[in-house]
């Protein structure tokens, strides 16, 4: 198989001082990408800024005889999307590939969970993922190519204890990249999703040093560079990584029951049905989707 190279393509790469985010941005730089390295430089969960974790990473691919530009500003505002993007633009001239990675964590038990640490949460993640793409997409679609890789997490497929602001924003990503894979088509702009599970200062804390050694953040970034590839067919996906592990990931909704009387009693009659995901499928958008309904109810 021919090497997966990104000769001539720039690439963003938000939260890319430490953790998954570096790297992802120092593979990228080791293919040919000339790359932003985007960091707010602040605490994990979202206190303060500096500007030596960005700067570190850039050091490090130039080191390696890469190309790269440090960016300091936050993903968390469209003002602060528009500056990285336009580092993008003033450095390399263009832009192919945005990698959303950019995160902080607020964890708390919902009982106890303020407003602030549910609004900060969902504007890193999610309000993020879109800001960046937002000054993006203008880019990505005069280019007529794009590869936009977002970051969910299993908290927000399946939930976790003390992560519902967390859980929101990260499967908020899915909706949001779901839409702009549709969209995106007809420009060869692809989006994917990865659900990663990796060694970084989020996970430290939460898992023993001889699991972590296991789940390196570069076990992480070869998926994320197919997707960011020319040759990545996928969009709209969710793939979950970590370790070498890599598994797509699917909402699909069952066969389903087309019920002729509608009391509540005929909805608890025919529950199991209703709950069978045996021939369970994932649908391509909303319509296809709908279509499957509509079959019960026409047919
Ligand atoms: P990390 O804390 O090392 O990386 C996050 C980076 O984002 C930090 O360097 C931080 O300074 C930067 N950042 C925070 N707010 C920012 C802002 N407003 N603008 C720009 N940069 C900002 O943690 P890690 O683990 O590498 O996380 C990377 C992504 O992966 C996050 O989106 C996280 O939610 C996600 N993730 C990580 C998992 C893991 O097992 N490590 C599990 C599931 C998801």
């Amino acid at each position: 198989m021919a090497d997966i190279r990104f000769d001539n393509r720039v690439a963003i790469v938000t939260g890319a001082g430490g953790g998954l985010g570096r790297s992802h941005a120092l593979l990228l730089a080791s293919r040919g990408a000339k790359v932003v390295v985007n960091d707010l430089g602040g605490s994990f969960d979202g206190q303060g800024s500096s500007q030596s974790m960005a700067d570190k990473v850039v050091e490090e691919i130039r080191a390696a005889g890469g190309e790269a530009v440090a960016s300091y500003d936050g993903v968390d505002t469209l003002e602060g999307a528009e500056k990285i993007v336009a580092k993008a633009k003033e450095a390399f001239g263009k832009l192919d590939i945005v990698i959303n990675n950019a995160g902080i964590l607020r964890d708390v038990s919902f009982v106890k969970m303020t407003i602030e640490d549910w609004d900060k949460v969902l504007q890193v993640h999610l309000t993020g993922t879109m800001n960046v793409s937002k000054a993006a997409w203008g880019l990505l679609r005069d280019n007529k190519f794009g590869r936009v890789v977002n970051t969910t997490s299993a908290a927000g497929l399946y939930g976790n204890f003390g992560q519902a602001n967390y859980s929101a924003a990260k499967l908020g990503i899915v909706g949001l990249s779901n839409t702009l894979a549709i969209e995106g088509a007809k420009y060869d702009i692809k989006v994917n999703t990865i659900a990663p599970i990796a060694k970084s200062r989020m996970t430290e804390t939460v898992m023993p040093p001889e699991v972590l050694e296991k789940l390196l953040p570069e076990y992480v970034s070869p998926l994320v560079a197919y997707l960011a590839s020319e040759g990545c067919a996928s969009s709209g996906e969710v793939y979950a990584v970590g370790g070498g592990y890599i598994s797509r990931v699917a909402i699909v909704e069952g066969a389903g029951v087309g019920l002729k009387q509608h009391s509540p009693e005929d909805v608890a009659s025919a529950w199991e049905q209703i709950s069978d995901l045996s021939k369970a499928r994932p649908f391509e958008n909303a319509m296809t989707a709908a279509g499957q309904a509509m079959q019960h109810v026409l047919g």
